[in-house]
């Protein structure tokens, strides 16, 4: 499968480097707001009254960096199961390399902005990358369908955070790491659907498998469900978004639900690939009205 699907890398490959433009990171950054921390420089220590984020953008970005630090695993995991050799190696290193900036902006950003609290930041990433990540991903088929919702799904998380964050730099950086995830699940999303006309029935069942199992590669940060409700509350990142922005154009883009070719194992699983949509719209209407509860009562007005 591996070498059957190598032109299409090497094809893909050609694509996403005509389209990827470098960027500088160093140029995203507040330098000059800038103050030096407690520690050996002696500076000021974080007070949480200087983040001028709101706690729900907060917990995205904190859940955003935390996930683009863990990419020593993911460069693993894709290593292990694609290989280091050829088109596939060539692409695992380019990767590795843009989303390796990733991390290193944000952390630079919410520095110089003082947008989190730095030490709780850095203990949490200790804990988040010592615990590793595992794709958990049974064949290449699950690999390759899991980072095309993988990607699209980042990219909308980042996105979002800019588009919320109040902030006009934040929000400009946000938006130039999103272009990057782009063109990385066009890049995957490309190779899935070759490989859809390829090995229709195991890309079907891989998809199923995938869609309804999915979880963020951010799911094992300490306390992630409560900073995630938070995000969900906020509009940031929540079962809507999942089905509009993710869900529903990797559907229509991949023709997913009119495939041909398939055979009865394909078919059952385009079956639950139907399923799983209407039950994902009607979670995400009942976590609307939680949503809208909680929105509520916190705007409700203190009692005297
Ligand atoms: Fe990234
Ligand atoms: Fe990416």
């Amino acid at each position: 499968m591996l070498r059957e699907l190598e032109p299409s890398v090497e094809r893909l490959l050609e694509r996403h480097l005509a389209a990827a433009h470098d960027w500088l990171p160093h140029q995203f950054v507040p330098w000059s707001g800038a103050q030096d921390f407690d520690g050996p420089l002696e500076g000021a220590a974080w007070q949480p009254e200087q983040s001028a984020l709101s706690p729900a953008v907060q917990d995205a970005l904190v859940i955003n960096l935390l996930t683009e630090d863990n990419l020593p695993s993911y460069h693993f995991e894709i290593a292990v199961q694609l290989g280091r050799d050829g088109a596939w190696g060539a692409w695992n290193h380019r990767w590795t390399a843009e989303e390796d900036r990733h991390s290193a902006v944000l952390r630079a950003f919410v520095h110089a902005r003082r947008a989190v609290d730095p030490v709780a930041l850095e203990h949490l990433r200790i804990r988040h990358m010592a615990a590793g990540w595992s794709l958990g991903c049974s064949t290449v088929l699950h690999g390759l369908a899991y980072a095309t919702v993988q990607e699209l799904a980042t990219r909308q998380a980042h996105r979002n955070t800019g588009a919320l964050c109040g902030d006009r730099l934040g929000e400009m950086l946000m938006t130039r790491i999103a272009a990057d995830e782009n063109l990385h699940m066009l890049f995957y999303r490309g190779l899935f659907a070759d490989a859809l006309r390829a090995f229709p029935d195991d890309a079907m069942v891989a998809l199923a498998d995938v869609l309804c199992e999915f979880r963020m590669p951010g799911t094992g940060i300490p306390g992630f469900r409560a900073r995630a409700v938070r995000v969900a509350a906020a509009g940031i990142y929540n079962l809507d978004v999942h089905h509009e922005h993710v869900v529903q154009p990797l559907l229509r883009a991949l023709s997913v639900m009119t495939a041909p070719g398939l055979g009865p194992v394909g078919g059952q699983a385009q079956e639950r690939i139907g399923l799983y949509e209407e039950r994902l719209k009607a979670q995400a209407a009942r976590a609307r009205a939680l949503y809208a509860r909680m929105n509520a009562s916190r705007t409700l007005p203190l009692s005297p």
